[in-house]
């Protein structure tokens, strides 16, 4: 019992890393994309596992249930990790982050990949889905798309949330699909850090520069989806729970891995 609650000792320390971040979350994503080393398994963002296990389980989804033949948008793209291993499914993919460093990165690391461009693109602004067409046509591909989300709503405050998901009603039409994962975790701040590995004396590096830099995440589970995907505008084609994987942080080679929710939706 007391072990249980000494972590909350961790409060203060988590308040005061927090306490710098931008208050303005697309400055807060760019200056933490801007300043961050090496990425995958050994790097320093904390979301990147190094490893396509997480993918291959969502694959069943996508294969299944998403038009192959329909371009696919990676939004929230970060340094475009899915966006690579997508490509081997889709004609196309096209990462779109708010931080123009993420997307410099994402490029840079996809240098020689063919059917992979990126765009630096707000999701939640009212011309989100006109710059997505735009970058879309310029690769070749007019009309419908795939969507594909992973690790971004849950970042976002609900109204941005209800926005982004306005901004992909267009684009995805009739035949395109939304496939989204996010982190679903059932508990408090404290209780999420110590699960990453944080405790009173340390902070795994990886936690210790998001915690410093961004916007405190919380969770997207079915409520929050309910929430930002009204049923006036959208069909759960299939929704049901996945895990998320992070950076290795208790151990050097083993992801962390974190609850969290999946759906593919279609818009009415
Ligand atoms: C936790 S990271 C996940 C990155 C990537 N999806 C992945 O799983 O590797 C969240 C990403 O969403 C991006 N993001 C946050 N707000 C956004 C917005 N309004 N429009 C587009 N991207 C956004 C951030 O810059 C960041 O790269």
């Amino acid at each position: 019992m007391l072990s249980a609650l000494k972590k909350y000792l961790l409060l203060p320390k988590l308040v005061k890393l927090a306490s710098n971040a931008p208050k303005d979350p697309g400055v807060a994503w760019d200056q933490y994309w801007g300043r961050v080393g090496a990425t995958g398994a050994r790097g320093d963002v904390l979301w990147d596992s190094g490893s396509d296990h997480e993918l291959r389980a969502y694959l069943e989804h996508l294969t299944r249930q998403l038009d192959p033949s329909l371009p696919i948008v990676d939004v929230g793209c970060g340094n475009g990790v899915f966006s690579r291993a997508l490509a081997a499914y889709f004609p196309h993919v096209l990462g779109v982050d708010v931080s123009a460093n993420a997307i410099a990165r994402a490029a840079a690391e996809s240098e020689g990949l063919e059917r992979v461009s990126y765009a630096a693109v707000d999701m939640t602004a009212p011309a989100g889905n006109r710059a997505v067409t735009a970058a879309l046509a310029s690769a070749g591909f007019t009309g419908e798309a795939n969507i594909f989300i992973r690790g971004v709503l849950h970042v976002l405050k609900k109204p941005a949330q209800a926005a982004l998901a306005g901004q992909l009603h267009p684009l995805v039409g009739k035949r395109g699909r939304v496939f989204l994962a996010e982190t679903d975790f059932h508990g408090n701040p404290v209780q999420y850090v110590s699960h990453l590995g944080a405790t009173l004396h340390s902070i795994p590096g990886p936690l210790e520069k998001a915690i410093r830099g961004l916007p405190m995440p919380g969770r997207f589970g079915t409520a929050q989806r309910r929430r930002a995907f009204p049923e006036a505008s959208w069909d759960v084609v299939e929704d049901g729970p996945v895990t998320l994987e992070t950076r290795p942080l208790k151990s050097p080679d083993r992801p962390e891995q974190i609850p969290g929710y999946f759906a593919v939706l279609q818009a009415r």
